[in-house]
């Protein structure tokens, strides 16, 4: 590559002078830490924005894990205790990426010090801490965001322009699992990284607030609000050692969760998630039955769009698999990448919500899901729990 051409410096200089930067601080050096970190690195090589991310702090508790973490990511510096990171006069935005016990805590801290919230999915433990932070950042003002991924797989976002252009009519059923199976091990412990799932104190719930939450904004997105649910939960495994404690305590999370409800607009949905179910992996899938048409998609092949419409002549009729890489013919986001036909995987979802975030706040606009959109997916979950231990249904 040639370098110190006579106008590449000013060039670069005259693209940097138009972007404004977005100084981030990443708190939680973790799973989504990494892929958050990726979507601020690559969306300025992808989107034309008027915001420009800069990784200026990440925070983790043990300094070698926040000096490796920001080394290979290229933050500028490290926190070890996140209320510093969060009175930082060089931060505009913090990102939440640490279990759900701390989001509360953490985004309230922020609204009041004047930050930008971006928070992880489950937005919060349970409704009355969603409630305690909506309330914060609409106080403050500040623009928030929860990190409710999938709504922006290309195909997932296809499906929702159709839905809304009424290409399936009036839909009668909406179904949704989550599966996966990597905790059947009577031997692994709770608490601690990734393992802080299983433990109720960090977590809130099990599968229902880690990836029933998913299906749930999903279908809330899809197909509009829910009246009603009935659930089931089961924790297969009553006790495990505690990775903190090193001692063998009762495990307080629903391994399983299996719900029925009733849309507002009439359908009947289907929900299952578990990490019980061997040989799946995240086999997150919904399908959609409607009037005239019905969809369905796997992220296990998170591309492909299944599509069948009635009204196609009959011969030809039947499901229609849709390699969702197309911009010529509309489809979204990919314009952004490659040729068509050349595919995108997991983390581009979150490269594009980082996109969709810097566009809205460039318009003065809530990027969506905002903290208050993401309370209704915190009251279906509240909702599935209580409905699970009272064995009734319960209204939302
Ligand atoms: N959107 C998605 O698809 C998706 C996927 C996975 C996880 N999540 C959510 O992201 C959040 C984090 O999950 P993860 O998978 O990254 O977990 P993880 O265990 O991989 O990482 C969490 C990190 O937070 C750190 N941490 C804990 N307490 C801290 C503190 N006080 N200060 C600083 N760091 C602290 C841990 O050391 C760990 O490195 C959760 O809310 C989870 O539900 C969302």
């Amino acid at each position: 590559m040639r370098t110190g051409g006579v106008n590449e410096p000013k060039i670069a200089q005259n693209s940097m002078a138009q972007k404004k930067s977005l100084r981030i601080g990443v708190i939680g050096c973790g799973f989504m830490g990494r892929a958050h970190s990726n979507a601020y690195r690559r969306v300025s090589n992808f989107f034309d924005l008027s915001h420009e991310p800069v990784l200026q702090a990440a925070c983790a508790r043990d300094k070698s894990a926040a000096l490796a973490f920001a080394d290979r990511w290229g933050y500028a510096s490290i926190e070890t205790d996140w209320r510093k990171l969060v009175e930082r006069g060089d931060i505009d935005a913090v990102d939440i990426c640490v279990p759900s016990n701390l989001h509360c805590e953490i985004a309230v801290a922020c609204a009041e010090a004047g930050k930008i919230v971006l928070c992880e999915k489950p937005l919060a433990m349970n409704f009355t801490e969603g409630e305690t932070m909506c309330a914060a950042v609409e106080k403050a003002g500040v623009p928030n965001m929860v990190w409710y991924n999938y709504r922006r797989v290309p195909a997932v976002t296809m499906a929702k322009q159709l839905i809304d252009e009424g290409k399936l009519g009036r839909i009668f059923h909406y179904r949704a699992n989550f599966l996966q199976d990597w905790t059947i091990a009577a031997d692994l412990p709770q608490g601690g990284t990734a393992l802080w799932r299983l433990d109720a104190a960090a977590a809130g719930s099990g599968v229902t607030g880690d990836l029933l939450a998913h299906c749930i904004d999903t279908a809330l997105w899809l197909n509009g609000p829910m009246q009603d649910v009935s659930a089931m939960t089961e924790t297969f495994v009553k006790e495990r050692k505690h990775n903190l404690t090193g001692k063998v305590e009762a495990v307080g999370i629903d391994d399983a969760c299996s719900f029925l409800c009733h849309f507002a607009n009439g359908s009947l949905g289907l929900f299952e998630s578990t990490r019980y179910a061997r040989g799946h992996k995240a086999l997150y899938t919904f399908e959609i039955n409607g009037e005239h048409a019905s969809l369905k998609w796997d992220l296990h092949d998170l591309h492909r769009l299944e599509y069948f419409d009635h009204r196609d002549e009959g011969r030809l009729r039947g499901w229609r698999s849709i390699h969702v890489s197309d911009h010529g013919g509309g489809q979204p986001y990919m314009d952004k990448w490659w040729v068509p036909g050349l595919q995108i995987g997991y983390e581009h979802s979150f490269v594009h919500q980082v996109a969709d975030f810097l566009e809205a706040l460039a318009q003065g606009q809530a990027a969506q899901p905002d903290f208050r959109t993401a309370l209704a997916t915190q009251r279906v979950c509240d909702s599935i729990l209580a409905s699970a231990q009272r064995r009734q249904w319960v209204m939302i």
